[in-house]
């Protein structure tokens, strides 16, 4: 179902960018953060078309994509919840808020899933998202929740996804 969430690439847009980014090595950051800007992640077909039409090498571009955190491969859901782990929010419980989000969304614990499986959501870990006194906190979208429990993240999840028509999976 991950399938219908890959990205459509244009092959002409990936050409401007290594025409005005460059193609050697030095280009790599700019490149995939064009990529990622444009898609949301970093899609298998803009990637293969970056190496095959510049002087770096697959090793190179996926060593660097999977270096650096802001960088993900995977596609994203529709809907993006970030939660905060920044040490305010850590010590006052943001992985109870996962524990609970994957519930609701159907995200089996322990796995390496992070988007539910109707592609509605994903949930990220970021760090310290700058409202410490609302820990533990977490962003849907662009709005910000704060002095959550489990309960709470919850429940602002089951209404953000009935105001958007998403369908929840989970319990
Ligand atoms: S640590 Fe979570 S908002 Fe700062």
């Amino acid at each position: 179902m991950m399938e219908s969430l890959e990205a459509k690439v244009e092959p002409a847009k990936v050409m401007e960018w290594i025409e005005n980014l460059g193609s050697d090595a030095s280009s790599t950051v700019p490149l995939l953060q064009e990529i990622q800007t444009e898609y949301g992640y970093l899609p298998r077909t803009a990637m293969d078309l970056i190496v095959k039409n510049t002087s770096i090498s697959g090793s190179r571009l996926f060593g660097v994509a999977t270096f650096y955190t802001q960088f993900r491969l995977e596609p994203v859901g529709r809907h993006l919840i970030k939660i905060c782990h920044g040490t305010a929010c850590h010590v006052t419980g943001a992985d109870r808020l996962n524990t609970s989000l994957n519930s609701v969304l159907g995200i089996p614990s322990g796995s390496d899933d992070d988007t539910s499986a109707n592609g509605s959501y994903t949930v990220e870990d970021v760090a310290c998202i700058g409202c410490c006194s609302l820990a533990p906190a977490m962003v849907i979208d662009q709005e910000t929740f704060g002095n959550l429990s489990g309960a709470t993240a919850k429940r602002a999840l089951v209404k953000h996804a009935k105001k958007n028509d998403e369908e929840l999976l989970g319990v």
